[in-house]
């Protein structure tokens, strides 16, 4: 099952999670369920902090990008385990806070930031705020200013690199919306303005090249890219950055093909390309903030659906509908994103059909996926979606007033919820 040791078939043939029987699991918390193998996550994380203290220079460290999947539970998963933590929102700076994770481990993201974002983020204490552009750098002074705060700042750039993954997910060429361009000459301008701002602390540079990179290449690149360009910001202005952010993006095997992507061993080419690099400059190596998100939870996720009827066109297709769909999961829609997915209840059987996994709502492409191999499907089968630990309980919705699932963690062969199903009760909270 996706090379995934925590994927097994217990005795009664059924799926097991980390040791947890699916449908035990779907019994008590009901369906749709996210589980998410906490030992999994912990365990990733902690091998990305490994991997970045052994290969990068002194001070180097992952933050977990808690958009893949934010809650409270997260953040303290992240803090225990050596994590710093990159927000893209008030939202998430909020439910960070809120488990009290330290707020100088914190970054601070964000293309768009209002004035109420950035005042939360300087008043709040973050660690960085990784500003967009020049009139971001200008709001931040001003705002640090007037709290009295001089504000760590990395200046978000982009390399114009294309890192050949899916478009909506590439963040590295020169024309999106994140970002200064270096190719253009616009990021050098803007770090000129930031040494410039009394209520400011250049502290480096951010960039993030995109998602579901599987090969060191890209990163590589945007290693050489962000070196000259240090070398060239030094060469104008004198100044020195203590810290390069290189973003997340690390590729997850959503399907059987896809094969398991070596972060370790990426992180471990990025370490000598950097010192190479710096070397070659003969530039202090800067400290190295990584974010993966998607690389630390997504493979740890397993979603569990209800088959609730099951029909065949005849000469189309075989289509089972289930409890869920796009508001818990709105990937296949948004991306086409595919996803590996077993009957729970049979978990050992021959996968014979070809199964339109349909969802819930009013909408011809609410799916989870087309031509899905799976056991045969029955009415009451619970289905298991795997890797949906990242971009599905975070971009989940509540379309067609559809309450939101829980999250249950496994932690040493027990469960419990992190996070509770959301009631009718709830969807209506906010009607006046
Ligand atoms: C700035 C930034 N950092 C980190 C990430 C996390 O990427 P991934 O989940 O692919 O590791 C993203 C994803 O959008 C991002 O925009």
């Amino acid at each position: 099952m996706l090379n995934q040791q925590n994927l097994t078939v217990n005795a009664a043939g059924h799926l097991a999670i980390a040791g947890v029987d699916a449908l035990e699991l779907a019994g008590r918390y009901g369906t749709p369920l996210y589980v998410l193998d906490e030992d999994m996550v912990r365990a990733r994380m902690a091998l990305y902090v490994r991997a970045m203290k052994e290969h990068l220079p002194a001070g180097s460290r992952p933050c977990y990008a808690s958009k893949a999947l934010c809650c409270k539970a997260l953040c303290r998963m992240a803090q225990e385990e050596g994590m710093g933590l990159d927000v893209v929102s008030s939202g998430e700076l909020y439910t960070a806070l809120a488990a009290d994770f330290p707020p100088e481990d914190i970054c601070f993201h964000g293309n768009a930031k209002t004035e109420e974002d950035i005042h939360y983020a300087v008043s709040g204490g973050v660690g960085f705020i990784a500003a967009d552009g020049e009139e971001e750098l200008e709001r931040i002074d001003r705002i640090a200013g007037a709290l009295g705060v001089k504000q760590k700042v990395l200046l978000r750039v982009t390399p114009g690199i294309d890192p050949h993954t899916f478009a909506a997910v590439n963040t590295g060429v020169v024309d999106v919306k994140f970002g200064v361009p270096i190719p253009t000459g616009q990021a050098l301008a803007v770090t000129e303005r930031a040494l410039g701002l009394q209520n400011i602390c250049l502290a480096g540079f951010h960039c993030h090249i995109g998602s579901q990179i599987f090969e060191p290449g890209p990163f590589l690149l945007e290693v050489d890219v962000l070196t000259a360009f240090l070398a060239e910001v030094r060469e104008r202005t004198g100044y020195t950055a203590p810290v390069l952010n290189l973003g997340g993006g690390f590729a997850v095997a959503y399907e059987e093909a896809d094969g398991v992507p070596d972060c370790a061993g990426m992180i471990a080419a990025i370490g000598e390309r950097l010192t190479q690099r710096c070397g070659e400059y003969t530039y202090p190596a800067p400290a190295v903030l990584m974010e993966p998100g998607r690389g630390i939870v997504a493979a740890a996720g397993v979603t569990l659906y209800t088959v609730q009827n099951v029909k065949t066109v005849p000469g189309g297709r075989c289509y089972a509908a289930v409890d869920g769909g796009m508001g818990d999961n709105p990937r296949y829609a948004l991306y086409g994103s595919r996803y590996t997915a077993l009957v729970a209840d049979r978990a050992a059987e021959e996968k014979t059909h070809a199964v339109t996994l349909a969802g819930r709502c009013c909408e011809s492409g609410d799916l989870i996926g087309e031509g899905v191999p799976l056991q045969e499907p029955h009415t009451g089968d619970t289905v298991a979606v795997l890797v949906t630990g990242a971009y599905n309980y975070s971009m989940a919705s509540n379309y067609n007033r559809v309450p939101r699932p829980p999250i249950a963690a496994l932690r040493g062969g027990e469960s419990r919820l992190i996070v509770r199903r959301e009631t009718l009760r709830d969807v209506a909270m906010f009607d006046l």
